[in-house]
């Protein structure tokens, strides 16, 4: 005891909900991490519901997408009894004095000590604001502790303004550390990795520079259009969906300097000088820097314009400049409709300084390849050149694999749900992303953005569904003498 919260989910009746974090919660119940009698959930949502549909809808949620099935756990019924729904207006003041009366009256039914809410905004971007303000106003912001805590999914803001305006909205009722901005992408195990891998290794980190780094290619690739969310990413494209959170998350844990500790603070710092020192692409740069493109049929999409100018795909080329880094190029590249599921980054090493084979071997010497793989088939490969056995002289590119799922009891590596909402019960914000890093995102994704619909953006390439991006994205990294990796 002590340890309970009340976890009220706005925006309850969506896909989110369903999807991910009820099947996340069953997931950490299950494994031990959250026992059942520590959470209540409710659900707040205009949809007319009552708990037991609610419950039945989540149940239905949890059989399909959590990683620990309802046969192998038997817990569900005693989250479920703990799960209640409220049905109200998001603009209507009445509903959250009746969330709070409900509130208070789970509180003394299960025992769980007063104020300890963790608001997890899961409804459309838009109403994020009235949802927050209400909040205030109805009292149910008053700090106890470190509660209540609140929850934002991403997009947060559609740009650099929108996104001040959030965090002032958010900064008038909860203090920074009362605050989670959801990247997802931090909760995967595998880019958590990126800290183990660079700091917790000797070696990796004396060539992880501008002497040894030819470059560095990042790859979100998805093999699914945009399904039903033609509202949403008409408006967002690829830049917004994909680059300005994950993308540039990826990068500032690829490249910032070693922190001196493990805390949120020392981490969060060194994340923000990378994105401080991103050098920036003014609008009439975009054509040098930047490839977008669409996949083919995107436009007789259901909800999509015909006439729709929206990137489906990506290509960005950055430098840091810092002394890291200077003179390195960075490869962002993105898109759905793609080939196959995909995230990895590519580490490629400088040429030997001095080739002292024979000539002919010239061509069979490759360069080093450092592979994250993010997912899937998450893993770890490195690419080096042997000798190949036999009484000739010849030498060829080998990859030495490490692959999780051969070395550790997880199949399936847990959902990046389940590490982020038992963070934000914990009380660790070290994997959410803080005020300053959301605004120099966008400081940095905005001018590109504007590039993109003004007259000197690159023009929009369009590429089949299941392959790499158009070809202008080759065309593109070859015009600096490199290939994608
Ligand atoms: C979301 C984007 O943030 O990330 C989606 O809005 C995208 O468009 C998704 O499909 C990808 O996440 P993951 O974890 O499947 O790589």
């Amino acid at each position: 005891m002590g340890e309970r919260v009340i976890f009220v989910i706005f925006g309850a009746s969506g896909d989110l909900t369903k999807r991910k974090l009820v099947p996340a919660i069953f997931s950490l119940t299950c494994e031990g991490f959250l026992p059942p009698e520590d959470i209540a959930i409710v659900g707040f949502a205009r949809t007319d519901l009552d708990n037991d549909s609610f419950r039945r809808e989540l149940f239905k949620g949890v059989e399909n997408y959590s990683r620990i099935s309802t046969a192998q756990c038997r817990l569900w019924p005693n989250i479920s009894e703990r799960i209640v729904y409220h049905r109200g207006d998001y603009g209507d003041i009445k509903a959250y004095e009746e969330l709070k009366n409900l509130l208070n009256s789970i509180e003394e039914k299960l025992d769980i000590p007063g104020g300890r809410y963790i608001f997890y905004l899961a409804t459309p971007p838009d109403l994020y604001s009235t949802v927050i303000e209400h909040l205030g106003s109805s009292g149910l912001t008053r700090k106890m502790g470190s509660f209540p805590r609140i929850v934002i999914e991403k997009p947060f803001g559609y740009n650099l303004k929108s996104a001040i305006e959030l965090n002032n909205i958010l900064h008038k009722y909860f203090r920074e550390e009362q605050i989670y901005r959801i990247d997802h992408y931090l909760g995967k195990d595998t880019v958590q990795d990126l800290l183990v891998f660079r700091f917790g290794n000797a070696i990796f980190e004396p060539v992880w520079n501008r002497n040894y780094v030819d470059n560095i290619q990042m790859t979100v690739a998805e093999s699914e259009g945009i399904g039903t969310r033609a509202g949403y990413y008409e408006k967002a494209g690829v830049l917004k969906d994909m680059f300005q959170n994950h993308l540039l998350q990826l990068l500032t844990l690829v490249t910032m300097e070693p922190p001196i500790d493990f805390s949120e603070k020392s981490i969060r710092d060194e994340k923000v000088k990378i994105l401080r020192a991103i050098r920036s692409i003014e609008p009439s740069q975009s054509y040098n820097y930047t490839v977008r493109g669409q996949y083919a049929g995107y436009r007789e999409e259901r909800g999509v314009s015909p006439h729709s100018n929206t990137a489906t795909f990506g290509v960005l080329k950055l430098y840091i400049d810092n002394w890291r880094w200077q003179g390195v190029p960075f490869y962002l590249r993105s898109g759905k409709r793609m080939k196959e599921k995909m995230t990895y980054i590519a580490v490629r090493f400088k040429d030997v300084p001095h080739i002292m084979f024979p000539y002919k071997f010239r061509d069979q010497i490759s360069s080093n390849i450092l592979y994250l793989w993010i997912q899937p088939n998450e893993g770890i490969r490195l690419q080096f050149n042997v000798k190949r056995p036999g009484m000739e002289m010849n030498i060829s590119p080998v990859i030495m694999d490490f692959t999780y799922s051969d070395v550790f009891e997880y199949k399936v590596l847990p959902d990046a749900y389940e590490r982020l909402i038992l963070d934000i019960i914990n009380g660790d914000p070290t994997l959410f992303t803080r005020n300053d890093e959301i605004e120099l995102a966008w400081r940095f994704i905005d001018p590109i953005v504007e590039g993109w619909e003004g007259k000197e953006s690159p023009p929009l390439a369009f590429y089949e569904g299941g392959s790499l991006g158009p070809k202008e994205s080759d065309d593109f990294i070859l015009r600096d003498g490199r290939n994608w990796l």
